[in-house]
């Protein structure tokens, strides 16, 4: 699909953050945005890259009432060959094709999307940090934009994609995060739309992130919302558990996002020799499991926070700490060998 280029007038230029280690996440925006409009009865039309600008949307939208929105993340880093690498959007693509279609939206070619990603990136190619730890992130967005009050699949949406450079996701960087087994909220239950990347998944879980944010955990992690048993996400990331060279994690019930890269870290353990084991995780056994000493080690994988340890895990008022709170071995080979696949400075051969 033919993507028009608007001008950037030389006003529309953005200040670059002069201190690449204190980007934090997704606060600062790229000097333009790739946009297209889906219209009934026309398909995808319009596609253009023009100057980031706030949208004009009359009040009426649909996505401001009643929520049909979708997203997807995933990031490009600069090589020091100089050439831009994003990391497997093609996944990115079909994942949110699968949202599409959970949310009666339509769907994405993916040359738009992943045309349109390769042809923004490069025009914005000096915004990409290049500092260890430092991506840019790509945020595709689709929004249902028809004015109308009417419970109903929109007959008019946007699909857009904004970029920002980035640091870590979590302030604590590549280091230990306290997560809290969440007892009271549920996220998802089997029907719902808890594999789809949709806003509402995420405006719901901030009561539940902002209570245990005040008794000093950085996240929760949920558990199935039937049996509030088993373990799902923690929202921002899956969870993975190392059993000394065993890796488990929860299998993708239809209630976790099927996190690319869950995927990724998956295969690269695989190839690196260690077990694999998808099954579903009872809170009470992990939770004895790390008392016990079994567990030796938990980690997060999510694109924002790439490979996350887990230091603590709290459930029911007893916190356990996972090994001895540290970095662990398998975390960290993990963590560098993903980084440096997505870096360029270990091939991708898995
Ligand atoms: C990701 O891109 O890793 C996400 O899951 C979005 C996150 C910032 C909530």
């Amino acid at each position: 699909m033919e993507i028009r280029v608007a001008p950037l007038p030389a006003e529309q230029k953005k200040q670059k953050a002069t201190d690449e280690t204190a980007l934090g996440f997704g606060r600062l925006f790229t000097d333009r945005m790739l946009v297209a409009e889906w219209k009934v009865g026309q398909g995808w039309v319009d596609a253009r890259i023009e100057p980031y600008a706030p949208f004009s949307l009359d009040p009426a939208c649909a996505v401001f009432h009643y929520a049909q929105e979708i997203f997807e993340g995933l990031k490009a880093y600069k090589w020091s060959d100089g050439s831009i690498a994003l990391f497997r959007p093609e996944m990115n693509a079909r994942r949110f094709n699968h949202s599409a279609e959970r949310l009666c939206m339509p769907e994405v070619p993916e040359d738009l999307f992943v045309g349109g990603i390769e042809q923004l990136v490069a025009l914005e190619r000096d915004w990409i940090p290049a500092s260890e730890g430092t991506s840019l992130y790509i945020r595709p967005t689709m929004i249902a934009v028809e004015p109308v009050l009417g419970v109903k699949p929109s007959d008019h949406y946007y699909f857009y994609v904004i970029l920002s450079p980035v640091g870590a996701y979590y302030a604590a960087g590549f280091n230990p995060v306290k997560i809290m087994v969440e007892d009271t909220y549920v996220r998802a239950v089997p029907g719902g739309t808890g594999e789809a990347k949709t806003g509402g998944n995420y405006a719901s879980s901030l009561k539940a992130g902002l209570e245990a944010k005040k008794k000093g955990f950085d996240q929760v992690l949920w558990l199935d919302g039937v049996h509030r048993r088993y373990i799902e996400e923690v929202g921002a990331m899956n969870m993975l558990f190392a059993y000394g060279k065993t890796i488990v994690t929860s299998p993708l019930t239809g209630t976790i996002l099927n996190g690319i890269t869950r995927d990724s870290v998956l295969k690269l353990a695989a190839s690196r020799g260690y077990t694999i084991e998808e099954r579903l995780i009872d809170v009470n056994d992990l939770m004895a499991d790390i008392r016990a000493g079994k567990v030796t080690e938990a980690f997060g994988s999510g694109t924002a926070a790439v490979v996350s340890p887990v230091g603590i895990l709290a459930y029911k008022d007893e916190s356990v700490t996972v090994g001895d709170g540290g970095v662990g071995p398998i975390t960290r080979e993990l963590y560098d060998a993903l980084t440096g696949i997505q870096t360029g400075r270990i091939p991708d051969t898995f």
